[in-house]
């Protein structure tokens, strides 16, 4: 990431810091900078805070809703890590995506020999149950969006920037705030 860049992702952690008005700002750092978002982390490591540049073409308020819909749910069900917030802002003609999450200790799956691998699968079945059931679609599911702690004793699922929700699964289980905003999103999509 270029400085230029970077003072503009920091921008955005500083309008954050705005909202909540706990956090100092400038001491957040750049934690990952993977294919679609940047993941900083606040001094403590307590948090995690993943922007995205979300773009402008497709409908991107729906989207965003949709995407904090599902950190939602999989939040509730202890699938991702705990879910702080979720918010957007327009920098320029930029819309940043935000996602304030509890910072996991762990490693990626995919970094791990396949003898832990295999002792963690069903830790790692038991979650994809949950989200069945539950009408949780992640849509991105891979070694590299599934964190282990050290102890290889818990999981979590990351990265649900692709998910969905099934209503005919999750309707009862969603809080009817969602429900009534994810209706409109399936009514502006059919
Ligand atoms: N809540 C979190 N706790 C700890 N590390 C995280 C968390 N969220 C993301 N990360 C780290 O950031 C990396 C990239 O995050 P991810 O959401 O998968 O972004 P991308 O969309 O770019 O793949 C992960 O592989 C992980 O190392
Ligand atoms: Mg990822």
């Amino acid at each position: 990431m270029t400085t230029d860049e970077l003072k503009e992702y920091k921008k955005v952690i500083k309008y954050f810091h705005h909202r909540t008005k706990n956090v100092d700002w400038n001491s957040w750092n750049l934690f990952d900078e993977g294919l679609e978002g940047k993941v900083f982390i606040d001094p403590k490591r307590k948090k995690a805070l993943k922007i995205m540049i979300v773009s402008l073409d497709d409908d991107p308020i729906t989207r965003f809703e949709m995407i904090e819909a599902v950190n939602i749910s999989a939040s509730k069900f202890g699938i991702c890590p705990k879910l702080y917030s979720v918010f957007y802002t327009l920098k320029g003609n930029v819309l940043f995506q935000c996602i304030e999450q509890e910072f996991f200790k762990g490693v990626s799956l995919d970094t791990l020999p396949k003898n832990i691998t295999l002792k963690i699968m069903p830790l790692i079945n038991d979650k994809i149950d949950c989200m069945i059931k539950n009408g949780i679609i992640h849509n991105d599911l891979h070694g590299g969006n599934i964190l282990v702690s050290s102890d290889y004793k818990k999981i979590k699922f990351i990265d649900f920037s692709h998910g969905c929700i099934d209503l005919n699964c999750s309707k009862e289980l969603l809080h009817k705030y969602y429900v009534r905003k994810l209706s409109s999103f399936y009514a502006k999509r059919n």
